[in-house]
C-alpha cells in the first residue's frame, strides 16, 4: 500500500482548486441509470470512488467514455443486467446506490450487502424499509439483496430523525421518480449533494417539491429524459485544505468551491482563531500561531459534519486548551485517535465523546490511514508535526481526494508519496 511522507513546520500559502463532490458525483452516476438515453456528468474529481461507481455503471452495460478531463459521457439506454458485481461493491458502500434506479426502471435489482467499514456497521435497512414501503418485495439471502416490483408505488416514508440517512434517502429518492403517485420523504436528508442530486432529477423531468428540505413531496413520472450536469465542490475536500491551514498556519485560499454549503465548518474555524474570509465560489484562510479549543458536535447537515470530525481532532490536538467532540453519527469514527497519540496527542474517549486536550507540539511518527478522513486527518497532523511523519494506507485517501499530495505541495506543504505505482492509477481511468 502506497505512503504518504510529510514533513512538518511549513504554513501554507497559496491557492488550491476544490474537485468536484465525492460524495455529490456518486448519486449522479447512479441516478444515470435512470435515463433511457445519456447523461453528461462534468467536474468528476479524479478518484478510486468515482472510478469504482463507473466500472460499476458500465458491468451493468451503460457505456461510459470519459469526453473531457473531467467530463463523462453515461448511455444508459441499453442496460443489460441488473444484478450488481460482489467484488465492486465490496469495494465501496455507495454502490448500493444502484438498487433505487435499477427497481424503478426495471422493476428488480440484485445488490450485494456492502459491508461495513472501520467507522462502524453500516446496515442498508433504511433502504431495504424504503423499498418495502414503497410496495417491492425483498428478499436477502447469502448476502445479496434482491428486490422486484411490477410498479412501485408512491408513498409516505419516515427516515429516522436524528441520522436522516444520506444513502438511503438517496436510494428512496431515485426509486421513487418513477413510482406511481406521490411518495413524502419525512426527515430526508439535506446535505448539499442530496439537494444537487434531487436538482438534477428535476431538470431531467422529475417532479420534486421541497428541494433540500426535510420533507421531500416525488410525484412520479412515467419517464425521465436526457440532461447534463455539474458536480458540485467537495466541500469536505475543502473543509481538509482549511483545517491543514488553521493547524500548520499560513494564508491559503481554496478556489472553485461552495461557502454557502460550510457555514458551520467557517464559524468554527472562525472560533478557533482564524481569519475566514468568503466570496461567491472561494474561501481564504488566514492562521498564525496555535488555535483556540472549539466544542463540536457531528450532526446531519447543516450540523457539523462527521467527514470533518477527525479533522477537528487534529486542530483540537493542537489547540490552546481542551476540545471535546461528541460523534452522533457513528458508532466508530474515533479510531484515528490511536494514531494521533503516537504523534503526542493527549485524547481520552468516552462513550461516544473524545477529550483533547491541546499540546504544544505534535511529533512525527509512523502511522496508519484506516480510511479516507482519518488519512486525511493525520496528513494534516504531519503538516503541523515536528519532523517526518511517515503515513501508511495512503490508497485510503485514494478514494476520496483528487491528488491531495500534489495540492498540499503546491501550497507549500514539504509532502511526498512512497508509491506501488499500480495502486494509484484508478481503475476506469488506466
Ligand atoms: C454518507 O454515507 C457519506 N458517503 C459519508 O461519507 C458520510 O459520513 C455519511 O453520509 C454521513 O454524512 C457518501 O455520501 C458516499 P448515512 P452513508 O446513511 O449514506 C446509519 C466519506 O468519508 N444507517 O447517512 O452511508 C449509519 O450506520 C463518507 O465521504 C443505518 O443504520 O451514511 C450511520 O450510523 C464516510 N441504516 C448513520 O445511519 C441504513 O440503512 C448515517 O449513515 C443507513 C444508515
Amino acid at each position: 500500500m502506497d505512503e504518504i511522507i510529510v514533513t512538518g513546520g511549513r504554513p501554507l500559502a497559496g491557492s488550491v482548486r476544490a474537485s468536484g463532490s465525492k460524495n455529490g458525483a456518486l448519486p449522479l452516476l447512479a441516478a444515470s441509470l435512470l435515463i433511457d438515453g445519456t447523461t453528461v456528468i462534468d467536474n468528476l474529481p479524479d478518484i478510486h470512488d468515482v472510478a469504482t461507481m463507473i466500472n460499476m455503471l458500465r458491468a451493468l452495460g451503460a457505456k461510459c467514455d470519459f469526453i473531457g478531463p473531467t467530463k463523462l459521457r453515461i448511455d444508459a439506454s441499453n442496460i443489460t443486467s441488473v444484478a450488481a458485481p460482489y467484488e465492486l461493491v465490496r469495494m465501496m458502500r455507495a454502490s448500493f446506490y444502484v438498487a433505487g434506479p435499477l427497481l424503478a426502471r426495471f422493476g428488480e435489482c440484485e445488490v450485494p450487502l456492502p459491508g461495513g467499514c472501520v467507522i462502524g456497521s453500516r446496515p442498508v435497512d433504511f433502504h431495504i424499509q424504503g423499498f418495502k414501503a414503497l410496495g417491492a418485495d425483498v428478499t436477502e439471502k447469502h448476502g445479496v439483496v434482491r428486490a422486484t416490483a411490477s410498479r412501485l408505488r408512491g408513498t409516505r416514508i419516515f427516515m429516522d430523525p436524528r441520522l436522516r440517512s444520506v444513502g438511503a434517502t438517496v436510494n428512496i429518492m431515485l426509486a421513487s421518480v418513477l413510482a406511481e403517485g406521490t411518495t413524502i420523504i419525512e426527515n430526508a436528508s439535506r446535505e448539499p449533494e442530496v439537494f444537487a442530486c434531487q436538482d438534477f432529477l428535476v431538470r431531467c423531468g422529475a417532479r420534486i417539491e421541497g428541494i433540500g428540505s426535510a420533507t421531500v413531496v416525488i410525484e412520479g413520472v412515467d419517464k425521465l429524459h436526457e440532461a447534463d450536469v455539474r458536480a458540485i465542490g467537495d466541500r469536505m475536500e475543502t473543509g481538509t485544505f482549511l483545517y491543514a491551514a488553521a493547524v500548520a498556519g499560513g494564508d491559503i485560499t481554496v478556489e472553485d468551491c461552495r461557502p454557502d454549503h460550510m457555514e458551520i465548518i467557517l464559524d468554527v474555524l472562525r472560533r478557533a482563531g482564524a481569519g475566514v474570509t468568503t466570496g461567491e465560489d472561494w474561501i481564504r484562510l488566514r492562521a498564525v500561531g496555535r488555535p483556540l479549543p472549539v466544542d463540536v458536535m457531528t450532526a446531519p447537515y447543516p450540523g457539523f459534519p462527521t467527514d470533518l470530525q477527525p479533522t477537528h481532532g487534529v486542530l483540537g490536538a493542537v489547540a490552546r486548551g481542551t476540545t471535546i467532540i461528541e460523534e452522533t453519527i457513528f458508532d466508530a469514527r474515533f479510531n484515528y485517535t490511536d494514531e494521533l497519540a503516537r504523534m503526542g496527542a493527549h485524547i481520552r474517549i468516552v462513550d461516544s465523546a473524545a477529550i483533547i486536550k491541546g499540546q504544544p507540539k505534535l511529533y512525527a511518527a509512523p502511522v496508519e490511514a484506516t480510511d479516507i478522513r482519518a488519512g486525511a486527518a493525520l496528513v494534516i497532523a504531519g503538516l503541523a508535526a515536528e519532523g517526518q511523519t511517515e503515513i501508511s494506507g495512503a490508497t485510503f485517501l485514494d478514494r476520496g481526494y483528487d491528488n491531495i499530495e500534489a495540492k498540499l505541495a503546491a501550497l507549500g506543504a514539504e509532502i511526498t508519496r512512497r508509491s506501488d505505482a499500480q495502486s494509484r492509477k484508478p481503475l476506469c481511468l488506466a
